[in-house]
């Protein structure tokens, strides 16, 4: 079976309306794949490199978690990314969670001129809700930029978004209509993914 890593980043857990959507859309990915899942709420270490952690990955010394974790980005088919919009981006945490995983020879190298991905997975989906009124591609939203910039140095491919947004100005049935919506979106592109 192929596989597939989720990595949920949705730090109000069964509060979240991100995550709302994605848990039908990775139910209908594991018929197909197997899936390794990543919930950075319930993980230890989930943190930024301080001088510690970074003088002891130059020693060759990095958290099994993070190298495991590493791995398996690195061998993944299809990756799933479910992340509110904080702060014009995502989470600090999913930032933390990427700097821990990015890794020398493992999920990139370099062939002496630049940075080479050593990934494969060849689509990447990205879930989000934004609670101001800011689409996909609006030049404030940065996290879609983000996760295309390092998709291009881990050798990931092509990146689909699934968001709502105005989430936050939005009456409660307007609400739920969103994400019904992006649910239904999530399940037409899944069928083919
Ligand atoms: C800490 C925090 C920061 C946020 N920053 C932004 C922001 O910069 N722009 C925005 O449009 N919404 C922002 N929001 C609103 C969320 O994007 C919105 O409520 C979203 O639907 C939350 O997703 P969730 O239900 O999956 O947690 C923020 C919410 C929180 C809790």
């Amino acid at each position: 079976m192929k596989k597939l890593v989720f990595i949920d980043a949705c730090v109000r857990q069964d509060g979240s309306r991100t995550r709302r959507i994605a848990e039908p859309v990775i139910s209908a990915l594991a018929v197909r794949y197997e899936v390794v899942r990543y919930d950075l709420t319930e993980m230890e270490g989930i943190v930024p490199l301080d001088p510690k952690l970074f003088g002891e990955r130059g020693q060759g010394s990095i958290p099994s978690w993070a190298v495991n974790a590493a791995r398996d980005i690195a061998a993944a088919d299809r990756i799933v990314i479910a992340a509110p919009f904080w702060d014009m981006s995502f989470p600090a945490a999913l930032k933390c969670f990427f700097e821990q995983t990015s890794l020398f020879d493992i999920t990139f190298t370099d062939n002496g001129e630049t940075c080479v991905g050593l990934c494969k997975a060849p689509k990447v989906l990205y879930i989000t809700t934004r609670g101001m009124d800011i689409p996909t591609g609006d030049p404030r939203e940065q996290a879609t930029p983000y996760l295309r910039s390092l998709g291009s140095l881990w050798n990931l491919g092509e990146l689909t978004v699934i968001s709502a947004w105005n989430m936050d100005y939005s009456s409660a049935g307007e609400i739920e209509e969103k994400i019904s919506t992006c649910i239904a979106e999530g399940q037409e592109i899944v069928r083919n993914w």
